[in-house]
Order: C-alpha cells, then structure tokens, then sequence
C-alpha cells in the first residue's frame, strides 16, 4: 500500500489547490430540488445490504458543477439524528466551512457501528453514499473527510481504522468519541486495553477532542455497557504510535491553561494526530455559542479548528 497511498500536505488552504481530482459528477447540474447555499436536503438510499438509509446534504453557495468541492461527512451521536448533528456541528455555516459540501448520515436506530448494540454495516453505508455523491456532485476525491460525536466519534474512529474506508477518507475527527473495545469486565484496563485497528495507509491523520468532565464516555475509560473503554489518553497515544509518530507530543497550553493541545509529528507532519483535553468540558461539542451539547457554552470553538485540520490533509495516488 505505502508508495502507492500516501499523504502530501497541502501547504497553502483549499481555495489555492489548482489542479484539483475530480469525481465523475462534475459538470452535472444539480438535481432539480437542489439549491447551493440553501437548506440541506435528504437523500434516500437502499444500500446492497438491502436497508432503506437516508442522509442530509448541504451544496455551499459557492458551489460550481465545475469546480470540486471538498466533502465532508458529520455523524451524530447515539439517539440523536442528522438534522441535531447539523445544528451542533455546523458544518453547513459558511463563515466556518464556505467550501466543503456536508453530509449528515441518519443511523439505523439513531445509532452507528461501533456501539454495542448495532448490528449494521455502516462503514458498507458511508463507502456506497460516498460513490453515490462522487457520481452526482463534482467532488475532489482526495479530500473527502469524517467527523463525528460520540458514537459517530466513535464511527468516524472505526472509518479511519478499515483498510478501505481509510484510503478513500483523508482525515477524521472525534469529538468525545465513543471507541468501545469488546473485552470481559476483568480485562478491561482502560490505560492499555488493545484497539483494534486496521488502516489501509500510514499516516492517517486524526484530531480528537474530549472533555474531562465527560461523564458518559469518560475520559479515563470504564467498562461501559458490556465493553471496554479506553482512556482517551491511550486512544491518543495509539494513534500516534499507529501512524510512526512515536509516544512524545508537543503540548501547548491553551485558554489561560484549561485546554493541552497534544501534537504529535514533527515537520511538515506537526500534528498528524492532534488531541484538546479540555479541562471542565461534558460530553459535548464544543462551542463558544451555546449549542445542545451545552447551553451555556464553552471556551472554544471545535468546528473551525477541525477546518483547519482537515484543510491540511488530502489523499494522492490512486485511491
Ligand atoms: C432497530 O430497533 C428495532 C426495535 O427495537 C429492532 O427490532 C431492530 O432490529 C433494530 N434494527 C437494527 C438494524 O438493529
Ligand atoms: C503529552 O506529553 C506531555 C508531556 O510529556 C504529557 O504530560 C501528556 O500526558 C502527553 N499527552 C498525552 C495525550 O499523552
């Protein structure tokens, strides 16, 4: 794989790629219902498993069928939908995203692969809307991203974990992610448990954000729910031993010492799996407005800082 998959850093934003990949629906008009720049719009889709699914879509206004856009996916929580994971998310705001067409997948059930109780292929799910969006709106293979909370943390986790997924998918980010580990009660240690983990490339980039007063999926890790989790800390540390970053990060001290961003990758790969330890924080995305995660809002802003990220990374060679 490596030498064939491998990652370049796009030193200047988005706006100044020149010589962009392009997905087979560039060109294409947009659906008759469809709007740029207005609100989402849902999609149906039987998938070759045979579910009906459904996702929202958002076409930025400055959308051109001529033009690829960035892509990217937002997944939300467990018993939440795509319509909440818009509104917390916000990637469709386009003083945060002007760019990046953004797709809001609903669970079966409210919920994602990864969490104890589903049973669905939803990594099959996101591979088959990812093909059906490459075929309809003009998109740039190369940077198509994953972002989630919670459960679609934890989704967005198992997305950047699976040989195929992994290469297809630029960067992932994780926001109080849930990343059960399935071991008995006496196994589960949070600090060192095993996580499975298969990507399809090295480095995969990732950016996780978790709060310490996460008291649904704790920062130190539980055996929650008949499975194992891991200390973020560990999960993070992982991540980077993984992707051949080694165990030491760069820490920098952030809002007056209540958020540590740990960076880990030197160079031009400074960062390649970022993690904010947000000091107070629930199990929230966090947002300076007040969104539904935290009516009274927080420190900082976790969306613009996730663009940021994923505006650093794409995909080349064949994908
Ligand atoms: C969704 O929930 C219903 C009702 O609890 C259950 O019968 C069904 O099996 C669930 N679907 C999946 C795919 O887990
Ligand atoms: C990053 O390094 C600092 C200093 O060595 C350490 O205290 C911190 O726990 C590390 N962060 C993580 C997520 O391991």
């Amino acid at each position: 794989m490596e030498g064939i998959i491998t990652l370049y850093l796009i030193t200047l934003f988005w706006t100044s790629v020149a010589s962009a990949a392009r997905s087979p629906g560039c060109g294409h008009p947009l659906p008759n219902h469809v709007q740029a720049g207005s609100k989402s719009h849902q999609v149906q889709l039987t998938t070759t498993d045979g579910l009906e699914r459904s996702y929202r879509v958002h076409i930025p206004a400055a959308y051109d069928i001529n033009a690829a856009s960035p892509l990217i996916f937002s997944f939300h929580g467990r018993t939440k939908t795509a319509e909440s994971q818009e509104e917390l998310s916000q990637f469709s705001n386009a003083g945060w995203n002007p760019q990046a067409i953004a797709v809001y997948p609903q669970g079966v059930n409210n919920s994602w692969q990864g969490d104890p109780d589903s049973t669905v292929n939803d990594i099959a799910f996101t591979m088959e809307m990812l093909d059906h969006l490459l075929s309809e709106y003009c998109i740039d293979p190369t940077r198509v991203y994953a972002a989630g909370k919670s459960n679609g943390g934890g989704f967005s986790h198992l997305l950047a974990c699976d040989p195929i997924a992994s290469t297809r998918i630029a960067a992932f980010a994780m926001v109080s992610g849930a990343y059960y580990q399935q071991t008995s009660e006496a196994d589960c240690h949070p600090t060192q448990v095993p996580i499975k983990c298969n990507p399809g490339r090295s480095p995969v980039p990732v950016i996780e954000f978790h709060g310490t007063d996460d008291h649904t999926i704790p920062y130190d890790g539980e055996f929650r729910r008949g499975e194992c989790l891991p200390a973020v800390a560990h999960f993070v540390q992982e991540w980077a031993h993984r992707d051949g970053l080694g165990r030491r990060n760069g820490t920098t001290e952030l809002f007056e010492g209540k958020v540590q961003e740990y960076q880990y990758g030197t160079g031009d790969g400074e960062g390649t799996v970022t993690h904010y330890r947000v000091e107070g924080l629930g199990h929230s995305w966090p947002s300076v407005k007040p969104n539904s995660d935290n009516p009274d809002g927080t420190y900082l802003d976790a969306t613009p800082i996730i663009m940021r990220f994923f505006g650093r990374w794409a995909l080349s060679g064949s994908t």
